[in-house]
């Protein structure tokens, strides 16, 4: 028996009006598949009365377990490289060198199972040992049960083969039976939360990173624009976004400045964004050089991701200096600020 076209329908509007992804035309078979074990958990012969049951009753939680299941959670460890050597190179150098021994946060905001907060957890700790520990990790998702993966830090053989490096295995995972445990100093590092994006956030603070990627371009265009501006009243200013390899904002949200380095785009947001100011120990921010912050925003000094009261959203300066430039004027790859040094930039 296959599903209706009608329960298809009722099936992809509760998705979009609970958690703001689209199920295209076609994924008939993806809602069977991923609604197929809820329905005999409940005790249904078909989808179908399981739909039927969705449509007649009012059970909250079934609605959770549903729009859960219908959520894609491919992930995996340093997902696409470029945006962690962007991290590594350019984010995490000025950010330090901006907050000296200040905390600093980022948020993964659809951390599926966990790679993607547990990377830069690692990246941290290799690449900045003295540093690490003034950065407090937010994974959230929409998925109690990825999120609860997550948490446990387990991974099986085939999660390890993708991304980590032998090194990495070796340096941060200890093997229990046959799946690998990330030592604690790591795991340490992140806190998760539940936290549905199309949403209002709260008891969230501000973040000096977010990253929103590879869930945009599940939201239809209003539903991205929503999560964006949600976004942007937990970034601090002259904070960085960034996106999934093949998503942008072009189009989408003009608010945020494109900068492109280390062969990979963020985008920042606010008052002050791309104004070179000279910054004490900047030194140490290899390529950071074309975009810093002249006065840093809101201070962050809790030790770890605090149960904060949401901070009222801050507002796009409407009047960013000249040399910057809104995301739909910039032409980035020709985009150079005056400062930058070119003979110590990467192709
Ligand atoms: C494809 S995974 C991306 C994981 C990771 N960011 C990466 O790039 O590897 C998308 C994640 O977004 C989560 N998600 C989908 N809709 C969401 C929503 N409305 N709020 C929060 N998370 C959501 C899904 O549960 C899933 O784990």
């Amino acid at each position: 028996m296959t599903i209706s076209s009608s329960d298809f329908d009722f099936v992809r509007r509760l998705a979009q009006s609970v958690a703001g992804f689209l199920l295209e035309d076609g994924k008939e078979y993806l809602v069977e598949t991923r609604l197929g074990p809820i329905a005999k958990a409940e005790g249904c012969a078909h989808v179908t009365e399981l739909v039927s049951r969705l449509r007649w009753q009012s059970q909250p939680n079934l609605i959770e377990r549903v729009v859960e299941a219908l959520t894609t959670n491919e992930t995996l460890f340093f997902r696409d490289m470029r945006p962690f050597d962007h991290l590594k190179r350019d984010v995490f150098p000025e950010l330090f060198a901006r907050n000296l021994g200040q905390p600093l946060r980022v948020w993964s905001a659809a951390s599926s199972t966990g790679q993607e907060p547990y990377s830069i957890a690692m990246m941290l700790v290799e690449h900045f040992p003295l540093q690490a520990s003034l950065v407090s990790i937010l994974g959230t998702d929409l998925s109690t049960e990825v999120l609860e993966r997550a948490r446990q830090a387990r991974f099986y053989e085939s999660e390890m083969q993708r991304g980590l490096t032998e090194d990495q295995r070796r340096r941060f995972f200890d093997r229990v039976g046959n799946e690998y445990q990330l030592q604690a100093r790591i795991r340490e590092m992140v806190e998760f939360r539940q936290l549905n994006l199309s949403t209002p956030f709260q008891n969230l603070p501000l973040f000096d990173v977010v990253l929103l990627r590879n869930v945009l371009i599940y939201f239809d265009l209003a539903g991205k624009r929503s999560v964006l501006s949600r976004i942007k009243g937990v970034l601090k200013p002259g904070g960085f976004l960034l996106l999934g390899s093949s998503e942008t904002l072009l189009g989408i949200d003009d608010d945020f400045l494109a900068l492109r380095d280390s062969g990979t785009t963020s985008y920042r947001f606010g008052e002050n964004v791309g104004v070179p100011a000279p910054v004490a120990g900047a030194a140490t921010a290899k390529s950071s050089t074309h975009m810093r912050a002249a006065a840093p925003g809101a201070p962050s000094n809790a030790p770890r991701m605090p149960p904060m009261a949401s901070e009222p959203p801050k507002k796009a300066s409407k009047s960013l200096p000249p040399q910057v430039a809104r995301l739909k004027d910039l032409q980035w790859p020709e985009w150079k600020a005056p400062t930058e040094d070119k003979g110590s930039k990467k192709p």
